[in-house]
């Protein structure tokens, strides 16, 4: 979309030649575990195409299962990627586009940062994390003409559960966490396709204010959001156990 636009584009992944599919974008490795990779992008984007008008903090993956029985590694180094790694590019980008006095940062958080998912529990601590992140840097950055929007899509129909997929275990040992991966299968396999999520990023690129915007399905995005808005927090969990068949 941006391409079209005329746009020049960086595009990364951890492997060059993903970060080469997408034709006319030029193509970067960066890996969210690697702080030092986090900032060679930022340098070679910087060295060779000048200063960045978008940040697009977009690179995510969740693992799953019961909390008390994954890998204490693993737990942290998905926190550490998503949430350290994350900001450490924000970081680098406020700090360039405060100095030039405008630019845009877009952190792509999720609506798990208002109702997380069971057995999910990195994955919701992370995006939660960035959702709090972003609306400190916008408060920060008021005034100085860059703007910071805190991105929060439902469910999306990606790659996203494939990944997630080989961060599960092999067999559940808990019923419950069969259930609720049965469901968000489901979910997926039902949710729009993500073009729509970049129309929805791209209208709010164009009216130019910082903020939260979600995007998704009218109930995930739209009525779930208003209603939790009005109703206690005890009922609230108790639709959240009902909507995941948790008992
Ligand atoms: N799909 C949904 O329903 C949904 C809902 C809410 C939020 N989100 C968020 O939307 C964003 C995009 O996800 P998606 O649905 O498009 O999933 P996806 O199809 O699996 O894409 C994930 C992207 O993240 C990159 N990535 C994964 N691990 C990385 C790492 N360690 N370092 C750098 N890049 C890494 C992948 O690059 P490689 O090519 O290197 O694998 C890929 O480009 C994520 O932040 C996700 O949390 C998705």
């Amino acid at each position: 979309m941006l391409l079209a636009e005329g746009v020049e584009v960086w595009g990364t992944a951890r492997s060059l030649e993903r970060a080469a599919a997408v034709e006319g974008v030029r193509p970067l490795v960066l890996d969210l575990h690697d702080r030092e990779s986090v900032a060679a992008a930022w340098q070679a984007v910087h060295s060779q195409g000048g200063a960045v008008d978008l940040l697009i903090n977009n690179a995510g993956f969740a693992g799953f299962g019961r909390f008390d029985e994954i890998p204490a590694e693993m737990w942290e180094s998905e926190v550490a990627a998503m949430l350290f790694g994350t900001a450490w590019l924000a970081r680098m980008a406020a700090a360039a586009m405060r100095a030039r006095g405008q630019g845009t940062i877009v952190n792509v958080t999720s609506l798990v940062a208002e109702f997380p998912i069971p057995f999910m529990s990195a994955y919701n601590t992370a995006k939660a994390g960035l959702a709090a992140l972003s609306a400190t840097l916008e408060a920060e950055m008021s005034g100085t003409g860059v703007k910071v929007i805190d991105f929060r899509p439902g469910d999306y129909r990606t790659d996203f559960n494939r990944s997630m997929s080989a961060r599960r275990p092999s067999v559940f040992t808990d019923e419950r966490c069969s259930r609720v991966w049965e469901r968000i299968e489901k979910q997926l396999a039902a949710a729009p396709s993500p073009e729509r999520a970049a129309r929805d990023l791209r209208r709010a690129l164009r009216r130019g204010r910082s903020g939260v915007v979600r995007s998704g399905s009218f109930f995930q995005a739209r009525l779930a959001p208003f209603l939790d808005r009005l109703a206690p927090v005890r009922l609230s969990r108790f639709c959240q156990r009902l909507y995941f068949d948790l008992g």
